[in-house]
């Protein structure tokens, strides 16, 4: 396994393989993969994500298009849009982006989505199908943290694994996903939280650790084993009035002292970020070619 678990050299290998896969199913079949973005309110760094998540689609060939509402629009108004999206045959998948302004109900909205047009897999019926074991829309981030070791040439199977964070989106899913009797899974999993009594007692013994609750350069070096495999998941803007923009981008791990001790890591950016979009377009691509049966 490589030291630097490089998410930017593997998504760039999965684009790859999905740019060939968007230009057969329009050769074979006429039919251009389409996506379309929500976003609600200002939020900038949701708006980049989203920015970020086009080019990605524009350089594989897939169409996507960004409807963006004002931060007080009403569940009624989102509903209406994502219905007509489900209806429109030329949109393959729908995104929210989250987190949605507060006052909004993310589940009722997520559940207008069409599962089989659920390219990010947050519907009650594919969360539900992940914790079966079942096929269907699986999240782009836990999905991409998978490929990312397995593609770097390490393993899930049987090993000792502690997430730490249990958000709807990364934590919950990814240990559904690890637990599964399935190859490229087959992990002891433990989920960790605020809840979570002495963390580091955990987080010490596991072979491989998952970090992924929004805290910058949480996770220290005391807290990891000599050769233990670190994912980083945050995203951080951290104050830096030396730097062009005010801020720099920092995970939730220390890397600087994790990095000397881990066998090997992933660094933001460059890490987990980038590996979340590519599936994001596997996951688009896969909603083209079988629209009824995913
Ligand atoms: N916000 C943070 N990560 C994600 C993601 O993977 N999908 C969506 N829709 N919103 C997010």
């Amino acid at each position: 396994m490589e030291t630097i678990l490089d998410g930017k050299k593997i998504s760039a290998e999965i684009r790859r393989e999905v740019k060939e896969g968007v230009e057969t199913l329009r050769r074979e079949r006429g039919v251009v993969p389409g996506l379309a973005f929500i976003t609600v309110g200002e939020d900038p760094a949701s708006l980049a994500y989203v920015a970020m998540k086009e080019r990605a689609c524009s350089e594989v060939g897939i169409r996507s298009g960004q409807f963006s509402f004002p931060r007080f629009t009403t569940e009624k108004e989102l509903v209406g849009k994502i219905g007509d999206l489900n209806a429109d045959p030329d949109i393959h998948g729908i995104l929210i982006q989250l987190p949605l302004p507060a006052g909004l109900d993310s589940t009722a909205i997520l559940s207008a989505v069409s599962p089989e047009k659920d390219v990010d897999g947050f519907h009650p019926f594919n969360m539900g199908k992940l914790l079966l074991g079942r096929k269907g829309f699986c999240p782009c981030t836990p999905k991409g943290i998978m490929e990312l070791l397995i593609r770097s040439g390490g393993e899930w199977e049987g090993k000792d694994v502690v997430v730490v964070g249990r958000s709807n989106i990364v934590g919950k899913p990814l240990a559904a996903l690890l637990m599964q009797r399935a190859r490229g899974a087959n992990a002891t999993v433990t989920l960790c939280h605020t809840g979570t009594r002495n963390l580091s007692l955990h987080t010490r013994r596991a072979d491989i650790i998952v970090v992924a609750i929004g805290k910058p350069l949480f996770l220290t070096a005391d807290m990891v084993r000599e050769g233990a495999v670190v994912i980083d998941v945050g995203m951080n803007r951290l104050e830096d009035k030396g730097s062009e923009r005010g801020y720099r981008l920092v995970g939730d791990v220390n890397f600087a002292e994790v990095s000397r001790k881990a066998g090997a890591i992933t660094p933001v950016p460059g890490g987990v970020g980038p590996m979340t979009i590519a599936i994001l377009l596997s996951n688009t691509l896969d909603a083209a070619r079988s629209p009824q049966c995913v």
